[in-house]
């Protein structure tokens, strides 16, 4: 079986279910709070795994039970975590959620060991990569370990896929060169592109991306699906699946690991974006990161 390598970051979610968010100078009550597994390359590794793929997730966390309650979530999924580097000197990732009462989020992210995942890390890990046929990259780690892990990436002859979030101030020009599949979200690929009402501007877009070195484009449009732009395999929009969203939460995590398990199991673009709309529909439908990814089984019954 092929080998996918997620790199990334795990945080642990601490989740609010609110009316809203708070606006600034606002105090919002909430009776509870969840604690879930996430971070998107914890998220990418567990969806990855849990839809079949042969995954190991390369990443940071600290010496803390917070760490304990990711690998567990990690082991459960099938993924391998025997190359997670444990900091002793600082503390796991945690994100701080917020769901309002329409399912969208909002997130601040304290990276903590995330931001320690360096250049050395992944140049120590070398074999790693060699050894792999894909590699996911999102961007919660240091954007120098990004780079350099995709031009490394590149140079082995790897496929590399992008998931470009959270969209840094300064997206190195450089990096759209070692991507092969780039699949940011409507307002991930308005903030790279620098184009305003980006649905009504996707093939402009496309085109953009593929003139910045990068030849194959997934857009997510969330309730509205997915639109595909690929030089080789033409474009194409696939509308989501009818579903009752209640948070969506990881959606675009799975959908990107939904991608690469199609893709290392010799599916096209196209085939692929398809299973992945139908692996991010069923996540809209449940609450939390991980918890609320589907198994291989699942989509294959809404495929049947
Ligand atoms: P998030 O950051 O919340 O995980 P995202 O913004 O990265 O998500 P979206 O474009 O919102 O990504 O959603 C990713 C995919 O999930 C969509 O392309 C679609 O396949 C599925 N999806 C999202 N929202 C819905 C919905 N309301 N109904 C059905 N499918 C959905
Ligand atoms: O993409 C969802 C993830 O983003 C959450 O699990 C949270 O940890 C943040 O990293």
């Amino acid at each position: 079986m092929k080998k996918i390598l997620v790199i990334g970051s795990l945080n642990l979610d601490m989740v609010a279910v609110v009316d809203h968010a708070p606006a600034v100078g606002e105090t919002v009550l909430c009776s509870n709070m969840q604690l879930i597994p996430g971070g998107k390359g914890a998220n990418q590794a567990y969806a990855a795994a849990a839809l079949g793929g042969d995954t190991t997730i390369l990443g940071a966390v600290g010496a803390d039970s917070y760490a304990e309650l990711l690998k567990e979530s990690l082991c459960r999924s099938g993924a391998d975590i025997s190359r997670l580097i444990t900091r002793p000197d600082s503390s796991t990732g945690i994100a701080v959620i917020t769901v309002n009462r329409d399912g969208d989020n909002s997130i601040l992210v304290i990276s903590g060991a995330n931001a320690s995942l360096m250049p050395e890390d992944i140049e120590r890990n070398r074999p790693l990569l060699e050894a792999c046929d894909l590699v996911i990259l999102q961007m919660e780690i240091p954007l120098e370990t990004v780079l350099y892990s995709a031009k490394l990436a590149k140079e082995l002859g790897k496929l590399v896929l992008l998931d470009p979030a959270p969209v840094p101030k300064h997206f190195p020009e450089e990096l759209y060169h070692y991507v092969d599949l780039l699949k940011p979200n409507e307002t991930e690929l308005s903030m790279l592109t620098g184009m305003e009402q980006i649905d009504a501007r996707l093939e402009e877009a496309a085109a953009w991306v593929h003139g910045k070195g990068c030849q194959n484009l997934i857009v997510t449009l969330g309730e509205k699906g997915l639109y595909l732009d690929s030089v080789q395999e033409g474009a194409c929009r696939i509308p989501a699946r009818k579903v009752a969203a209640v948070d969506t939460t990881a959606a675009g995590d799975t959908f990107t690991a939904a991608l690469a398990v199609k893709l290392m199991e010799g599916a096209g673009l196209k085939e692929a974006a398809e299973f992945a709309n139908l692996a991010s529909s069923i996540v809209v439908t449940r609450k939390g990161a991980q918890s609320s990814i589907p198994s291989r089984e699942e989509v294959e019954l809404l495929r049947a």
